[in-house]
């Protein structure tokens, strides 16, 4: 790696807290934002440390995009405390996030379809070489370390030459997750990285999010998909009408337990009933009534 991709780390220790090799990354402690009378996200905290995958969960509406909004420095929170490295904070760009190794994966990848994956896997950051005024694009060295960071991963491609737009919906995800992890990111934000792939795909965007732990990185997982989210969590949000309805390490959740939770067991429960009087729906597959509203550990037991 160049100085390039380590040259933001020496920003982040600015406080006065000492080392500590626990302690989270980003914290939200009580967050929540209003956008004027409407109250998207309240009292909501969640704590990322290095190596560690945080799932955030939530049906459509739940305040998931809001959340990781500020975290990546676009909004700013309303309520309640964002603190990196154990200091409190309050981004005005996203750039301000980025200083502190905070990188975002967006689903409509910010990428020029028509330019080669090396030089999307460079773009706004490229190297150059030889004095002012004639300066130029080091070509061969960006082709070069693209080459060697996406092998890091254990991303293989045939041709780093072709348009970044004939990758496939994962491929892209993948190159974006090799990208910020080039570029120094400590935390990782990723909007719904696996929502448009089929599954073949999903499990290799799902095998980098694991990739990227393994360097250390600390990674914001954002899905719908439980079955997603526990393949690689090692902690699990589910947010639910702006606030949030569990926070579970994984020891003290099971898939079942987690699915049943997305999906609103009481609710759920409510709609087999219902689905069972229509001629012709079958509700043999899904889950018992009385497991449906099994309970879990609640964000409050969970933090004790
Ligand atoms: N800029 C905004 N102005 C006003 N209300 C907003 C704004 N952004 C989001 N909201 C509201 O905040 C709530 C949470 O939205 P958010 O986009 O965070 O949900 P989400 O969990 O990401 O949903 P989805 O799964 O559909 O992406 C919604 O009720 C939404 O209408
Ligand atoms: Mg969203």
């Amino acid at each position: 790696m160049t100085d390039n991709g380590t040259g933001t780390h020496g920003a982040v220790l600015q406080d006065t807290v000492p080392e500590d090799e626990d302690r989270p990354i980003v914290e939200l402690r009580n967050a929540g934002k209003a956008y004027g009378n409407i109250r998207a996200l309240h009292g909501v905290s969640l704590q990322v440390r290095p190596s560690q995958v945080t799932c955030v969960l939530g049906d459509n509406g739940a305040g998931k995009s809001t959340l990781i909004k500020i975290v990546s420095g676009l909004h700013q929170h309303t309520e309640g405390e964002f603190l990196v490295d154990g200091a409190p904070v309050r981004f005005s760009t996203p750039r301000d996030a980025l200083d502190k190794g905070i990188a975002t994966v967006y689903q409509d990848l910010a990428t020029v379809p028509l330019m080669p994956v090396w030089r999307n896997f460079f773009l706004g950051s490229e190297m150059t070489k030889g004095p002012w005024p004639v300066r130029r694009l080091d070509i061969e060295k960006m082709k070069k370390t693209a080459d060697e960071e996406l092998r890091n991963m254990g991303i293989v491609l045939d041709n780093l030459e072709q348009p970044i737009g004939t990758l496939s919906g994962g491929q892209r995800q993948c190159v974006a997750i090799a990208r910020a992890v080039y570029f120094g990111a400590r935390v990782l934000i990723l909007d719904e990285p696996t929502a448009a792939l089929g599954v073949k795909q999903s499990g290799v965007v799902l095998k980098y999010i694991a990739a990227a732990r393994d360097r250390g990185l600390g990674v914001i997982f954002i899905t719908h998909n439980p079955h997603h989210a526990y393949m690689v969590g090692d902690h699990f949000s589910v947010l639910r009408l702006g606030t949030m309805e569990l926070s579970a390490e994984r020891s003290q959740i099971t898939l079942e337990e987690l699915t049943n939770h997305m999906a609103g067991g009481a609710e759920l429960a409510a709609l087999k009933h219902e689905l069972s009087q229509v001629r012709g729906v079958d509700v043999e597959e899904l889950p018992e009534e009385k497991d449906l509203t099994a309970p879990v550990a609640t964000a409050g037991e969970a933090a004790s």
